[in-house]
């Protein structure tokens, strides 16, 4: 079974999705976590680094490795957020992390987090949630999370925000039928609690 959690950054979607994989014994994956990785060889080695998405070599799990180099820490920084928001635009990039995605998922049960997971990736996820909150939620759990200012989170975020959704290939957008559920007020376990009854539902 695969679950797809989408959202915009901030809406909670990491921690809701590690969690609802652990309560249900299903492997997570962050989609994002591979943008991310794109982004940083595109800061490193420039755009053309972008153009052979498809030849890295990214491993996800209790760490994130890109051809062999662990990167966990270095991929959540500002920079590199900037730059996976850029490479994502890119359609050939898209098209080769959406095929990564598609292998990984092909056999087993995932909750698999991202922007398209229920738009493009696994348009037929048995379960499909849109995680969203206020932007000024959003900004204050990534400014708790980053240690930094919540106005200057909130400007990145509005920006972050315009660029993933008015872009031109596969912009964040609910995907039909999914249950779109605001995290602003909610506990984590509330949420995954939602998550797990979907699951439920969805075995009858
Ligand atoms: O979820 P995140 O902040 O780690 O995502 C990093 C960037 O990658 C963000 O700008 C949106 C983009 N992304 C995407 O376009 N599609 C996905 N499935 C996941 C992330």
């Amino acid at each position: 079974m695969v679950v797809a959690i989408d959202g915009p950054a901030g809406a909670g979607k990491s921690t809701v999705a590690r969690a609802a994989a652990r309560a249900l014994g299903f492997t997570y994956l962050d989609s994002g976590a591979m943008y991310r990785a794109v982004g940083l060889m595109a800061r490193r080695h420039g755009g053309a680094a972008s153009e052979r998405a498809d030849e890295l070599d990214i491993r996800l799990g209790d760490r994130v490795l890109v051809n062999g180099e662990d990167v966990t820490e270095t991929i959540r920084s500002p920079e590199v957020s900037e730059a996976a928001s850029k490479v994502a635009t890119n359609p050939r990039v898209r098209e080769a992390l959406v095929q990564k995605q598609r292998e990984l998922m092909s056999s087993g049960d995932w909750v698999a987090e991202g922007r398209d997971i229920g738009t493009v990736v696994a348009p037929d996820a048995e379960v499909k949630v849109f995680l969203t909150a206020s932007p000024e939620e959003r900004a204050r759990r990534r400014a708790a999370e980053l240690g930094t200012d919540v106005d200057m989170v909130l400007r990145d975020q509005t920006l972050r925000d315009a660029q993933d959704m008015e872009r031109e290939h596969s912009p964040l957008t609910a995907a039909p039928g999914a249950v779109e559920l605001d995290t602003s007020g909610l506990s984590v376990d509330d949420v995954v609690d939602r998550i797990v009854d979907l699951v439920e539902g969805a075995r009858r």
